[in-house]
């Protein structure tokens, strides 16, 4: 196919209105459009993408009669997906609709890539015999570990699980019943529900990962077994394009100015990602437990990361005068150039996919305290497969998070998982290299595009 028609295709791009579902999307936007095509990002109005950020890109917002934006607690999270996907329907059929009037014959039908959140998209793409594709924004085997549900419940695994908490999951070694992303949901007839939704693709043409080889070969390989389709693993996204940021709150800098000031290796940065939240008691814990720890740390503290007050204001005079310039505490921070800072020795993380990844690329290594969903799956693997992580068995609870930053950056133990770290960043390098997995499945990812 001649450039000309590479650079004519319209690629509609639908991400679920979540930070951790908009920064890959439009990551997966800038390295389409390093190959030529043509991007239009297709919004909800909460949660609206900074577009100066993406000035190559065409922003059309979609509009829903109902406003709400609420986000929820991880119990409601079925509820918000199918209210998000109900609301947007209309607007998605109309949007789509204008777009191919709108379109010059020589173009040819724009191809739709939607979050696989956003799977009510798949319905109406088809129905203006649009193709289209799917991101999963997730790590594979927390996919995999979705799909399990049903077959667990058959065989009377769940939802007994209760002092079977620790036990091994028939099928998912070495995922525990513990780490599975809705181990302690109420409703499981809406997540099997869910899951059924999510797995039947209907008629989209393929499946794209932000994963690696590398990480996830054999997830990857049972998922491409599941679907029919093409499954494209291109991670580490970020990493494969230059993208502009896409965060929805505003990033402090003034952080690396303070990082700049650190010496190599010595600071623990410590992110929940952009969902989560604490108690006061957790927030106390975390508090105390990098005071007494007695490293540098760099701590995002997202004002509502806090059920029912300021994150900050609920910080005590005592813990400040302790730590003084030793901790700096951010609202949000440039996540990325963080963990690319030579001061950043350690990741204190929910464990989200983007963060996972993100720390894997750098060779940080990590200490996993999941909160929700998926990101136990993962902790399991930083800490249990890749080894580039110490899990905090016990929740948030100040001792063990000092003695974790301790050994992972002060002890000779912590040098083992440096090393692990650096060899798996290493690795992830390769795979986007001239050849390397990521590099050939975006190739066979725009002959795709360009055949459907
Ligand atoms: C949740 C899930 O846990 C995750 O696995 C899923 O794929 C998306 O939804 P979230 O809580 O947003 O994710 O965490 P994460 O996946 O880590 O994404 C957060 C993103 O925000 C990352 O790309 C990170 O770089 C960015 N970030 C975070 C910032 O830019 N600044 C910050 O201060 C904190």
């Amino acid at each position: 196919m001649e450039k000309q028609g590479l650079r004519c295709r319209r690629l509609v791009l639908v991400p679920c209105p979540l930070q951790g579902h908009i920064n890959p999307m439009l990551q997966l936007g800038s390295i389409l459009h390093s190959k030529g095509f043509s991007i239009t990002v297709a919004h909800t109005q909460f949660n609206s993408p900074n577009t100066c950020n993406h000035p190559d890109f065409v922003f059309l917002p979609l509009l829903s009669d109902d406003s709400s934006s609420a986000r929820n607690d991880s119990d409601d999270f079925v509820v918000f997906l199918s209210s998000l996907n109900l609301k947007y329907k209309a607007s998605l059929q109309e949007l789509f609709t204008r777009i191919v009037e709108e379109q010059e014959r020589h173009e040819g039908l724009p191809c739709i890539i939607y979050d696989a959140l956003m799977y009510s998209v798949e319905e109406v793409a088809h129905s203006l015999k649009l193709p289209s594709i799917i991101l999963g924004t997730s790590s594979a085997i927390s996919w995999l570990a979705y799909f399990a549900y049903p077959r667990l419940r058959e065989e009377g695994y769940i939802p007994s699980q209760g002092s079977k908490s620790m036990g091994l999951v028939p099928g998912l070694h070495p995922l525990r019943f513990k780490d599975l992303p809705l181990y302690d949901c109420k409703n499981e007839d809406r997540i099997l529900e869910l899951t059924a939704t999510l797995r039947n693709i209907g008629t989209s043409s393929a499946i794209v990962w932000n994963s690696i080889d590398c990480l996830e070969q054999s997830s990857l390989s049972q998922l491409q077994q599941q679907f029919r389709v093409p499954n494209f693993s291109i991670g580490p996204m970020q990493k494969m394009a230059p993208t502009s940021s896409s965060s929805l709150w505003e990033e402090d800098h003034s952080c690396i100015t303070w990082l700049d000031k650190q010496t190599e290796n010595s600071v623990i940065y410590v992110s929940f990602g952009s969902l989560a939240t604490l108690d006061e008691k957790e927030l106390a814990e975390i508090a105390w437990g990098l005071a007494n720890c007695k490293q540098p740390f760099l701590w995002v503290l997202r004002s509502d990361s806090v059920h029912g007050s300021n994150s900050a204001d609920s910080l005590s005079d005592d813990f400040k005068e302790t730590v003084g310039e030793r901790g700096c505490i951010v609202d949000w921070a440039c996540q990325e150039q963080v963990l690319a800072h030579r001061a950043v020795g350690g990741f204190f993380t929910h464990c989200g996919w983007n963060s996972t990844i993100e720390s894997i690329s750098e060779g940080v290594p990590m200490i996993c305290s999941p909160i929700l969903h998926d990101q136990r799956v993962n902790s399991r693997y930083i800490s249990h497969v890749w080894r580039v992580g110490i899990e905090l068995e016990n929740g948030l609870e100040r001792e063990e998070i000092e003695k974790a930053i301790k050994k992972l950056m002060v002890e000779k133990e912590g040098e083992e998982f440096r090393q692990r770290a650096a060899n798996l960043k290493l690795k992830a390098e390769l795979c986007i290299q001239k050849d390397g997995s990521s590099y050939n499945s975006l190739n066979k990812l725009v002959e795709l595009i360009m055949s459907v």
